[in-house]
């Protein structure tokens, strides 16, 4: 086909109009909301599942790998469906400032959401274990940083305790608001697919992301919108994995910063999550996590950070358990540029650097 070279005619070939305006209001049945609260979004949702070919390949067997490609929300990862929820309820409460602990999304997501709403947002990071993208977003989204020398499960009780004493909204996974906007993302996945999958392979820090993906397969479950429930499989870096060794861990450790937590805050709603589901906890090293996060990158073309190719690490690992012919969803929770660093370090590509501009040359470098 020609290409067309009137106004009209390009306008004609545009797709349909996107009248996508974030979850809240996809979803507003589904969530705790009424006409009276504002609602603060950046359009956060929808966001695409994708196959992936060289995962599916892999495992074998007629199984269907697909990704939830959350690292596409506005901040760059799933957090934003917890936070236009968490805010737009502060918004509604009168609250004029919000704070949360956190290992980089969190506290990007609730700098960019309370500033949208004209609140102030502080945050409190571990010192020296927060990737450099999400540091420049609360910076840029106008936060009052507080980096301190301890690790998150340290600033988690210290936003805990401030939250109790002075007016200050706490917005981590421990607000029940958080949960219901992040159970959007098991909606879309049944809508998307027509029904669950059989299982869904996600990456746990806090485990408050596995919670939500429960109670929104368990919703449509009970509205008849899908026939079955999944297996929920919740994955942890073997440095940092309490769910998994069924104990605390005082100096968690792993190349996945985001989900370098040694205490989660929401284990018994995992661990019921776990069992109501006949799913499984898994650890995975930080070299399984790396070789599943360069498989995404140089063969699908998906760059999500560290902490969310756990997801597909720990299915690569349970290859020979996983059901003929089903359907399995991992889910991205965050963008790969948010972590450079790691992507620099971690990568098996060639870079010739301090090349002469000269043709000849280069062309040599080449192999021509
Ligand atoms: N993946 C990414 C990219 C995350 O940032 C987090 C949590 C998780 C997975 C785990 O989700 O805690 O609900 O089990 N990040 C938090 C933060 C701790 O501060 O950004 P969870």
């Amino acid at each position: 086909m020609a290409f067309p070279t009137n106004l009209k005619q390009l306008f004609n070939r545009a797709p349909k109009k996107n009248n996508w305006a974030g979850l809240i209001e996809a979803y507003r049945p589904w969530l705790p909301v009424t006409k009276k609260t504002p609602v603060i979004s950046l359009y956060e949702g929808a966001t695409p599942l994708l196959p992936v070919k060289s995962i599916s390949d892999r495992i074998g067997n007629g199984v269907q790998v697909y990704v939830k490609y959350d690292g596409l929300n506005p901040t760059g990862s799933f957090k934003d469906r917890g936070m236009t929820m968490a805010i737009s309820k502060a918004k509604e409460a009168g609250c004029e400032a919000v704070i949360c602990a956190s290992t980089g999304n969190t506290s990007a997501s609730a700098a960019a959401y309370a500033r949208k709403g004209g609140m102030k947002a502080f945050v409190i990071i571990p010192d020296g274990y927060v990737a450099q993208g999400k540091l420049a977003q609360a910076l840029v989204y106008g936060a009052e940083i507080l980096s301190i020398k301890g690790n998150f499960d340290t600033a988690l009780d210290i936003v805990r305790e401030l939250s109790e004493k002075y007016p200050i909204t706490l917005v981590n996974s421990v607000n029940p608001f958080r949960l219901q906007g992040q159970k959007t993302a098991a909606f879309e996945i049944i809508e998307n697919l027509g029904n669950a999958p059989d299982w869904l392979c996600i990456p746990m820090g806090n485990a408050g992301n596995i919670s939500a993906y429960w109670m929104g397969f368990q919703e449509y479950f009970s509205a008849n919108k899908s026939k079955k429930l999944p297996k929920m499989m919740g994955f942890q870096a073997s440095g940092s994995a309490p769910l998994v060794i069924g104990k605390t861990v005082e100096e968690p450790e792993t190349i996945a910063t985001a989900i370098r937590i040694g205490n989660p805050v929401n284990k018994e709603k995992a661990l019921l999550v776990k069992n109501s589901s006949n799913g499984k906890f898994l650890s995975v090293t930080d070299s399984e996590i790396i070789n599943a996060y360069k498989i995404l990158g140089k063969e699908e073309g998906i760059f999500c950070e560290p902490a969310s190719a756990s997801s597909v690490a720990g299915l690569l690992k349970l290859k020979d358990e996983v059901p003929k012919n089903s359907k399995i969803v991992c889910v991205l929770t965050g963008n790969g540029l948010k972590d450079p660093e790691c992507a620099i370090n971690n990568n098996d590509s060639i870079f010739h650097s301090g090349l002469n501009p000269d043709i000849n040359s280069i062309a040599k470098t080449m192999g021509f």
